[in-house]
């Protein structure tokens, strides 16, 4: 069939789902996610479930995505179960009520993870796309993520063709898949530039059932302004890395960076832009946020891989005015490629990441709220800081108005360990814990991270436990979040009633 006879309504494509179907939808970040299919259905699980009828699906993409795709299926409660990362306070909601199952994920191996079965069948791929050919030539939108797996491994693929992208962002990425084991071969990068795969998904035209025109901006939400705080975490981030180029310990022509998400990540790449001593580097990244496109135009960032162009909606406008020049400097690979620990390994990546909570030893808490509630998900910070040049955390040091210190005795959750983490940053100082031992690491931490208002609190907890290799207390280790939950403020704990001589 002709792709001009696949064209449908939202609703239509919609109506082809099933209840308890699995769909992979495209999507990382809100960049080049799914958008009028997402909402159709989950209008129709409403309908679906007023009428007493179930309608749930299994939902996977490459990472979080916007309001449409986990706000409204969450909102509609058509989420059965959701994997690998999101960030949407709906779906939030749903999963730490245990109203939606979630398995949080290594982003670079939900792909492999997805070819080898671990997550059962998929019924349909659903992907935003800027350009369709009648041979099967999909061309992604702001993202890659996973979506060639997708629509590799899915018995159907519908498409959302959004005219709200240019058709010429051929050329933009980059689609590399590599073969499962026993097969599998070194991945051919060596650089941040060079490209070894094609300009689009290439699938079967026969497993295209649907084809829905829209017109749909990204629903990328505006970055908070850098503030006195994020911008100091900024500046200490941009002097430590200047000063191990002079200290021989990064080559002086520097190394690719990564940075993470979020508002914090935002504010450290501004911060490395500013700085006169860092040179002109190139990125090899997960997302593309705002502040790197502005380090692109000043020269300083010479070229970005990423797998998702998220930048806010006024900005991508001005990209697509200019996407020639752009194109030479941005290259969009699926997560597969940019989070690959092989490949963060060879080329030497600073990572740069940002954590929830840190304790006293460098083990980094990135997703869980007082140890139970899921903020986001892990995302590709696994990825990259395991594999890492240099693996750098950064946070603020206090959360909520001060009644939180972020440097704890004890991660309440831990996502990456004491032996990946090697630099802690706050807008306090740089703990280096290169070569330092747990308690020369706590004291350290201490020192230089923690808050003012928090370091008598953390010295009463570590000064008193001096035995054993990793000073920790059970009893004690998690007084402060304890305190927290029963006072509103983790301020004034009772050391001895803890249990501390
Ligand atoms: N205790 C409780 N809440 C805390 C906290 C702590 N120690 N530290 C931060 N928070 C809360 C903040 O108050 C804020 O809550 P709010 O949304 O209700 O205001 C929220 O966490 C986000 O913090 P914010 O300071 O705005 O930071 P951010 O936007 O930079 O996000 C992470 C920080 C850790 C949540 C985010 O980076 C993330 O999801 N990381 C994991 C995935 C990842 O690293 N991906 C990158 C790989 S490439």
């Amino acid at each position: 069939m002709a792709l001009r006879d696949k064209f449908m309504t939202a609703e239509e494509a919609a109506a082809l789902i099933n209840d308890n179907d699995t769909i992979g939808f495209s999507g990382f970040t809100p960049a080049g996610a799914a958008k009028a299919i997402p909402t159709a259905l989950a209008r129709r699980a409403k309908a679906e479930h007023e009428a007493g009828r179930p309608l749930q699906i299994g939902v996977v993409t490459g990472a979080s995505t916007g309001q449409s795709l986990d706000g409204e299926l969450a909102l509609a409660e058509a989420i059965s179960w959701r994997t690998p990362y999101q960030s949407n306070k709906h779906l939030r909601a749903a999963i730490n009520a245990g109203r939606t199952r979630f398995f949080d994920m290594h982003l670079s191996t939900l792909p492999q993870q997805v070819r080898y079965g671990f997550l059962g069948k998929f019924n349909w791929a659903v992907v935003e796309a800027c350009d369709v050919t009648e041979d099967g030539e999909i061309v992604p939108t702001t993202s890659v993520g996973a979506a060639p797996t997708f629509c590799g491994v899915a018995d159907k693929i519908l498409i959302e063709l959004n005219q709200n992208h240019p058709a010429a962002l051929r050329g933009l990425h980059d689609i590399y898949e590599p073969l499962d084991p026993p097969h599998r071969k070194p991945i051919p990068l060596s650089d941040c530039s060079s490209r070894i795969g094609t300009p689009y998904i290439k699938v079967d035209p026969a497993k295209i059932a649907g084809i829905v025109e829209t017109n749909l901006p990204d629903e990328v939400a505006p970055f908070d302004p850098s503030d006195e705080t994020t911008q100091k975490i900024g500046q200490n981030v941009a002097e430590f890395l200047a000063a191990e180029i002079r200290l021989g310990r990064i080559p002086k022509e520097f190394l690719p960076l990564q940075s993470g998400v979020g508002n914090i990540a935002n504010a450290v790449l501004a911060a490395l832009g500013e700085n006169a001593d860092i040179p002109p580097f190139e990125m090899f990244s997960e997302v593309i946020q705002d502040s790197v496109i502005s380090l692109i135009e000043k020269g300083k960032c010479k070229f970005v891989t990423g797998t998702s162009l998220t930048v806010s909606p006024g900005l991508l406008k001005k990209l697509y005015t200019d996407l020639d020049f752009y194109k030479k400097h941005i290259c969009l690979r699926p997560q597969e490629i940019t989070n690959n620990p092989e490949i963060v390994r060879r080329l030497g990546i600073i990572t740069i990441n940002t954590a929830i909570e840190v304790d006293l030893f460098g083990n980094v808490n990135s997703t869980h709220v007082m140890g139970s509630s899921m903020m986001n998900g892990i995302g590709g910070s696994g990825d990259f800081t395991r594999n890492g040049y240099i693996s750098i955390f950064t946070c603020p040091s206090l959360a909520k108005g001060g009644k939180i210190s972020s440097i704890v005795p004890l991660v309440s959750h831990m996502d990456h360990s004491e032996h990946s983490v090697q630099v802690v940053v706050t807008e306090n100082g740089v703990a280096d814990l290169r070569c330092k031992t747990p308690h020369e690491r706590a004291r350290l931490i201490v020192a230089k991270c923690a808050h003012p208002d928090f370091r008598r609190e953390l010295h009463g907890y570590f000064d008193s436990v001096t035995k054993g290799q990793t000073p920790t207390t059970l009893s004690a280790a998690f007084a402060m979040h304890q305190r927290f939950l029963d006072t509103g403020d983790m301020r004034g704990v009772d050391w001895k009633a803890a249990g501390l001589p």
